[in-house]
């Protein structure tokens, strides 16, 4: 058999998603992959595991039916968005709801306008579905360059907070952009319950506008798999018409539910992510040669302005069992980006760099 031959010819040339590393075993400090640093409430956890003893030998409810009105009526109360349960999806976390959107919108050869840096991927769904990249360069502050309001082409995503810098865009700008691109614009706010800002309230002016979030960050579930998507009750009818019937899973459809009704005690939590985000920052931008860039998320992107010395930090930190993250990419070199961690967690990271700014700066 000639598997080459078998595979569908645009695969022959894709690269696939590369995750970075997930150690499981204990003794690492994660600060690489902007997981929450705090676990699920004990709240969270005792409805789970009622949910394990009752109900894992039934399929989940293909609408998710209860969870879009929650997350309406109670979760996004206070947004000034949407409020017709038509126009919310639930996805196996955000990551299924971006290729929902590629299934629903994409023909091969089809054009789509991502930016860069951003997340990756966007471009890797791109290219599995044989889509035409529009690929354009933030500025270098990471805001949209004035040749984004004349692209044309179907999708066009904007992750807000983006990763890997954190900066949000402002409302100003994503309106501008719904008005000036003829096809849907897609915004990733998987990390916005670390930020003040939402376009949720965009969703009601503007009617090419898809914006989706995640339990994964702001409610410490990225195990469970849940993401939800707000936009015309339209596309929504589209997005439930290709999405596979049971795509949700049973245990993170009651972890959702449960946080939900206890997310003021979660936001709490959130609340000490964003005092250490202060904290950190400030003690790293005291180093010379060192600069954090402002963040709306639950992680820092810090500067080097010295690039050759980026990857000794980042070295120096795993031989410490210190996970950041370092892209080896154009124009993101000199950076690292890292997760906000439990006090604990950015302690030990704090007094690893420090060893290490003792040796190199
Ligand atoms: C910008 C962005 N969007 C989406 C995701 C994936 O979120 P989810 O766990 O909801 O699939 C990530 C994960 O790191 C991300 O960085």
């Amino acid at each position: 058999m000639e598997l080459n031959k078998l595979i569908r010819e645009n695969l022959r040339k894709y690269s696939a998603y590369e995750p970075v590393e997930q150690p499981m075993e204990d003794g690492w400090v994660k600060l690489n992959t902007n997981e929450n640093s705090f676990p699920p409430i004990p709240e969270v956890l005792t409805d789970l595991k009622k949910a394990i003893n009752e109900k894992l030998r039934l399929y989940p409810d293909p609408t998710s039916f209860e969870l879009r009105k929650e997350i309406l009526n109670v979760l996004l109360r206070d947004k000034d968005t949407l409020t017709n349960r038509n126009s919310i999806f639930i996805g196996s976390g955000s990551d299924e709801i971006l290729d929902v959107i590629f299934k629903v919108f994409i023909d091969p050869g089809d054009e789509i306008v991502i930016f860069y840096p951003t997340y990756g991927l966007y471009k890797v769904l791109a290219t599995l579905y044989n889509a035409k990249i529009n690929e354009i360069q933030l500025n270098e502050d990471f805001s949209i360059p004035d040749n984004a309001f004349s692209a044309k082409g179907k999708l066009m995503f904007i992750n807000s907070p983006n990763d890997p810098n954190g900066k949000s865009i402002g409302n100003a700008t994503i309106l501008k952009l719904c008005g000036s691109f003829p096809g849907i614009v897609v915004v990733d706010e998987a990390y916005a319950d670390f930020s003040t800002q939402t376009c949720l309230p965009l969703l009601k002016k503007a009617q090419n506008l898809i914006v989706y979030r995640s339990f994964s960050k702001g409610f410490s579930l990225a195990s469970l798999r849940i993401g939800y998507a707000l936009a015309d009750a339209e596309i929504i009818k589209e997005m439930n018409r290709v999405k596979l019937p049971f795509n949700t899973n049973y245990l993170g459809y009651i972890a959702a539910l449960s946080s939900i009704k206890h997310n003021k005690k979660i936001s709490e939590h959130n609340e000490k992510i964003l005092e250490e985000r202060r904290r950190l920052t400030e003690v790293l931008n005291k180093y010379d040669g060192i600069t954090v860039l402002p963040s709306d998320a639950n992680f820092i992107f810090v500067k080097f302005e010295d690039k050759s010395k980026t990857l000794k930090f980042v070295w120096d930190l795993k031989d410490l069992k210190i996970l950041v993250r370092h892209f080896s990419k154009p124009g993101l070199y000199n950076y690292i980006r890292v997760t906000i961690g439990t006090e604990e967690d950015n302690n030990n990271f704090l007094n690893a760099f420090r060893t290490i700014a003792n040796k190199y700066l």
